[in-house]
């Protein structure tokens, strides 16, 4: 469904899309006053799928329209962007370098485990999740007549929030299809071009909503805080769209009461929320991002704290992987 505003990126195909849009018919019944929907990027298809395919779909296409015959990412060792990267490279022919934080474990299990099944080149890089040590491996791989190319922590740059400036348009066609409105959309937050993107692609196609970005990392990303990466992204990509008043300072919703435990400890929250999704509607959040961000739409709808009678979407991002590298702690909370 791309517009002729995203022509000027390059753009390849690698999930599949629209992702499915439906009701939590059983589980809005536990909220009277709501009804609660769902959009499933957990079904994009991509190894299991989840919200990076749509980033993906434009910093691939971006590195094979520039030639690279090489990928190079990072993250966490559960890091579903690595694993997703890591199919993709499969899909198009593309070597791929993964920088994880982290010693080598003795067994891989959940992402770690299907990122190696795909191919990927894995790299252990100790304290550094981030990226830190992507431009030594790049100029390395350079001196060894490889052609590669940057895909930065969590695709999180214009290039890749590219594709959620897409998928508002996506559900904007799916809410008209379904003659539905939607007042909220809650989704998990972390390197910030999901929630740059949404907000650019709300602008440009006119799809209004309260967003509820719920933050999932409270560590700073190289250096600063997760809101400026948002309102620099944001900036950039309103000049790039042509988009009114892109000087004009911007408010970044983010939801910050959820993750005091830290990136990737898994609570008593987390446990709650997926297996309260599970149990009502058959559905698996993953224990790191959604499962997070459910339970804070949960503390939401308990509490009365949206409008009353509000549809409130639940965009599903994926992960499903990394549940089965926490069976300790989704079996003892
Ligand atoms: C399952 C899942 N949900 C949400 C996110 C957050 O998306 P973003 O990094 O664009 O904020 C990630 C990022 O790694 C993720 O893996």
């Amino acid at each position: 469904m791309t517009q002729p505003d995203l022509q000027q990126w390059a753009k390849t195909s690698l999930g599949f899309f629209p992702t499915p849009l439906h009701e939590l018919n059983n589980f809005s019944a536990l909220y009277p006053e709501y009804r609660v929907f769902i959009k499933r990027d957990d079904l994009t298809g991509l190894a299991t799928g989840g919200n990076k395919t749509r980033k993906l779909e434009y910093l691939i296409g971006d590195a094979v329209a520039r030639g690279a015959d090489t990928i190079i990412t990072a993250g966490a060792q559960q890091s579903n962007h690595c694993r997703q990267t890591a199919a993709a490279c499969a899909m198009k022919g593309l070597k791929c370098h993964l920088l994880l934080g982290g010693d080598q474990p003795q067994t891989y299990t959940g992402n770690l485990l299907l990122s190696h099944l795909l191919g990927a080149n894995i790299h252990f890089t100790g304290e550094n999740r981030k990226g830190e040590d992507i431009q030594p491996l790049m100029e390395k791989l350079r001196q060894a007549g490889d052609n590669p190319y940057e895909v930065p922590y969590g695709g999180s740059n214009l290039t890749g929030a590219m594709g959620f400036v897409e998928a508002a348009g996506e559900l904007q066609q799916q809410l008209r299809e379904q003659d539905l409105t939607i007042d909220y959309i809650f989704f998990a937050s972390s390197s910030g071009a999901m929630q740059a993107g949404l907000m650019l692609g709300m602008e440009l196609y006119g799809l209004e909503a309260g967003l509820m970005p719920v933050n999932i990392d409270k560590e700073e990303l190289d250096g600063s805080k997760l809101e400026k990466h948002m309102q620099a992204l944001h900036k950039e990509g309103k000049k790039k769209l042509a988009l009114k008043d892109p000087d004009k300072p911007v408010t970044m919703p983010l939801i910050q009461d959820f993750d005091q435990a830290g990136y990737g400890v898994v609570t008593q929250n987390e446990t709650r929320a997926i297996q309260q999704l599970a149990r009502h509607e058959g559905i698996i959040l993953d224990p790191v991002y959604t499962a997070r961000a459910f339970y804070g739409m949960m503390h939401y709808l308990a509490n009365g704290l949206l409008k009353k009678q509000a549809n409130v979407l639940f965009w599903h991002t994926g992960g499903i992987p990394a549940t089965m590298h926490y069976a300790k702690e989704l079996t003892g909370n």
